[in-house]
């Protein structure tokens, strides 16, 4: 939280942390006053991924919306803070979170371990796999490997109605 409000003090000043969203093994996250969420990062490698993901797509236009899920466009950084602003996402479906991506490297899986992936994906989206699936083909398709396709990551609808 610390680290939050001296990003928002050196690049949105008169932006306050509002409400705490959530966290997980990469960061922690609020929501400001100002409609954006602020993630702090534990570590370099994960920050570098997103930073670098959110200018990526940027580049490449998608900057609302990547294959019908919301996504957010990155307002601010800080590397020395390893903090990332992005739009604060309303309602699903979305996608957030791209610590664990992998850019540029196509990563080198097995037979056994993409068949893998195969049986994790259809138990955690079940009908939803196939969009999974293509939104990720799509992010592959500008150098973006999303590694981690988790129900918090990747949402696709009202968590009453899941
Ligand atoms: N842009 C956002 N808009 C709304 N909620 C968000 C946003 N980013 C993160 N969150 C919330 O914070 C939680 C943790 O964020 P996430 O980026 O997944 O962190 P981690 O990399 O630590 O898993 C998410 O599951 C979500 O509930
Ligand atoms: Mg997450």
């Amino acid at each position: 939280m610390r680290r939050a409000r001296q990003y928002l003090n050196v690049h949105s000043f008169g932006v306050n942390i509002k409400d705490f969203l959530g966290d997980g093994t990469d960061g922690a996250v609020w929501a400001t006053t100002n409609s954006t969420a602020v993630k702090v990062f534990e570590r370099p490698g994960g920050y570098f991924n997103e930073r670098d993901t959110y200018q990526r797509l940027k580049e490449f236009g998608f900057t609302e919306s990547i294959e019908g899920f919301w996504v957010p466009e990155m307002h601010g950084y800080d590397d020395d803070l390893m903090v990332v602003e992005m739009d604060f996402i309303q309602s699903p479906p979305y996608i957030i979170d791209f610590a664990k991506v992998r850019i540029d490297r196509p990563p080198d899986f097995s037979e056994e371990t993409l068949s893998d992936l195969e049986v994790k994906g259809q138990s955690l989206f079940g009908e939803d796999w196939g969009r999974v699936k293509l939104l990720m083909a799509t992010l592959e398709s500008i150098q973006i490997y999303y590694l981690d396709p988790n129900a918090s990551n990747i949402v696709l609808r009202p968590r009453d109605t899941q």
